[in-house]
């Protein structure tokens, strides 16, 4: 049984560890990244919510915070239609459809916050670009230098939905 909740303040720390234990696991089609303190963490909480954005968690029968989704939404005027998504579930919990849980939560507050266009950039070589397929994002870019890895480009997708 997994709940998806906002996030509170008081999460920054289970927070960081979930982010940590991503970057830990050095998965291929993840950016390289320095692992956050908790202050670190609690800014960031702060600036997505105080920017107009959210974070949803999961939390298994436990309370332990095993996902994560942040909603980057755009803050000029022109722009205040759009958001942008980062999603993350702990190692061991994958496959279990807490990531489709996450992202249909995710588009609930598009339609409750007049956000009509949800979208990613995500590795082309990720497989979490099938779930993303699967649940109607479709591409709408490729940056083919999207990334250097040891001298190689690698393609960056964007894909997007419509929220209606
Ligand atoms: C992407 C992610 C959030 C999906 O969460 P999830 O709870 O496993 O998602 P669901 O159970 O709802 O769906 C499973 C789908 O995710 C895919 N998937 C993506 N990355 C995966 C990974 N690292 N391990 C296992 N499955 C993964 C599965 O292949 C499956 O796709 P399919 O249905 O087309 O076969 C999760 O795999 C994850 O945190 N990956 C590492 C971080 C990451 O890549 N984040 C996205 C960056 S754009």
């Amino acid at each position: 049984m997994v709940a998806i909740r906002a996030i509170n303040l008081s999460d920054a720390e289970a927070l960081k560890d979930l982010y940590a234990s991503i970057i830990e696991e050095e998965l291929p089609y993840i950016l390289k990244n320095a692992i956050p303190s908790a202050e670190e963490e609690v800014s960031f909480i702060q600036s997505v919510l105080s920017h107009g954005g959210m974070i949803f968690v999961a939390e298994d029968k436990n309370a332990r915070l095993i996902g994560m989704i942040t909603l980057n939404r755009l803050v000029h005027p022109q722009m205040m239609h759009r958001a942008t998504f980062g999603i993350s579930v702990l190692h061991g919990y994958r496959n279990l459809g807490i990531g489709k849980q996450l992202i249909e939560r995710a588009t609930c507050w598009c339609v409750e916050n007049d956000v009509c266009q949800l979208s990613l950039e995500v590795l082309a070589t990720n497989p979490a670009v099938g779930l993303y397929r699967r649940l109607n994002f479709i591409e709408i870019g490729v940056n083919a230098l999207g990334l250097k890895v040891n001298g190689k480009y690698q393609s960056i997708l964007t894909m997007a939905k419509e929220i209606v």
